[in-house]
């Protein structure tokens, strides 16, 4: 009896900056990865982004969320550019695509690969999570300006925190913990604000008592920052809102050599939406169009995409060549203090998958 592996099909948002540069380098890998598991990769390009904000007046269309779930998944690159106010691009896509799609959570990895460099003394064997709510908080778009051009403006940005956002993303990092160290760390900051936080201390409590396994601690935003900085191997997963959960994730990927480091996924754990995997990091317009950017983060977002859909083969396949390539420095990036472009390094990949 054969079997058939259902295609994956997977639209591909390379964006602006470095997004194309690193969406380049990361489907041959992907495809690679794919024809060693015999897996029927399907991609399909979406040009969604600055330039067709510029030439179309919106950076998607406006049925941009129906095209995204005619596919399995999506791989993005970044999106913002100089000639653009960063809210119309930023906004009119990424953090639209994640309200429209209603991905709950974003799921951002640290792990500090053996050869590469930090800026942190003693990062080896880090190795956490962070789950940060994605829809609400901070960034759910609430608010306005008052009392506009007159001299003394107001604006007013108010954050929602929900019960049912809050359960569905702590029900998420629970699970994780649970298949991981049994630790989970919720970050709020409840003893400064007095309304959104103390729910989330109150909501993740309850949803820590059908998960016995897992021991829950509470710590500050604040506290969290410095203890990333002195004891990262003392966490495992994090548990934030959209704000606190975005500047951890960049401070976060410092522990494993910066930004062209660290991987994501948006996705809605248990729903028939397709994910949305990206680099944390943005467009990077001071490096765009040299050819250095690093493109682990993209790599390793794919691998994560291929491991949401069940081809954890695959994704093994292209973290095992990733840490492969990065034991020996001269495949590093110039962040990473080499000098290899961006397509050495991802040929050096290439070269080490095993699948
Ligand atoms: N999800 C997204 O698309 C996203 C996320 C963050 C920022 N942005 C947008 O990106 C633009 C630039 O923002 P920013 O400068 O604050 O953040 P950024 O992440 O683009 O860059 C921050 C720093 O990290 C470096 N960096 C980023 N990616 C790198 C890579 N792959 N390899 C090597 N170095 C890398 C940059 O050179 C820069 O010094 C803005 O328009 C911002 O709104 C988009």
């Amino acid at each position: 009896m054969t079997t058939t592996v259902a295609p994956v099909r997977l639209a591909v948002i390379p964006g602006d900056g470095v997004g194309p540069e690193v969406v380049a380098a990361t489907v041959p890998v992907l495809q690679r990865a794919a024809e060693g598991t015999g897996l029927d990769l399907q991609v399909t390009e979406l040009d969604w982004g600055g330039e067709r904000f510029l030439r179309e007046g919106a950076a998607m269309p406006a049925d941009a969320a129906d095209v995204v779930r005619a596919h399995d998944a999506v791989l993005f690159g970044a999106v913002g550019r100089p000639d653009v106010p960063d809210d119309e691009l930023v906004w009119g896509l990424i953090i639209g695509l994640r309200q429209q799609l209603d991905l709950a959570v974003n799921v951002r990895p640290v792990h500090a690969f053996p050869g590469v460099p930090t800026r942190v003394v003693d990062t080896d064997g880090v190795d956490l999570v962070i789950v940060r709510e994605n829809t609400e908080g901070e960034y759910v778009g609430a608010g306005g300006l008052a009392h506009a051009g007159t001299g003394h403006d107001i604006g007013i940005e108010v954050a929602v925190h929900s019960r049912r956002v809050i359960e569905r993303a702590a029900r998420h990092a629970f699970e994780l913990a649970g298949r991981r160290s049994g630790r989970l760390s919720l970050v709020t900051k409840s003893n400064a604000m007095r309304h959104g936080y103390p729910l989330w201390d109150r909501v993740v409590r309850e949803v820590a008592e059908q998960h016995p396994d897992v021991e829950l601690e509470v710590v500050l935003v604040d506290a969290m920052a410095a203890r990333l900085v002195q004891s990262p191997r003392s966490l495992d997963v994090l548990l934030a809102g959209n704000l606190f959960g975005d500047i951890l994730s960049d401070l976060a990927a410092v522990l494993a050599g910066g930004m062209g480091m660290a991987p994501s996924a948006n996705v809605l754990p248990g729903g028939d939406v397709p994910g949305i995997y990206e680099p944390v990091h943005g467009s990077a317009p001071d490096i765009a169009g040299r050819g250095v950017a690093n493109p682990v983060a993209c790599l390793l977002s794919g691998a994560l995409l291929l491991e949401d859909l069940g081809h954890t083969v695959a994704a093994t396949g292209i973290r095992q060549a990733v840490s492969a390539a990065l034991l020996d420095p001269t495949h590093h990036t110039p962040d990473l203090g080499g000098s290899a472009t961006t397509t050495d390094l991802a040929a050096a990949v290439l070269d080490r998958m095993e699948i």
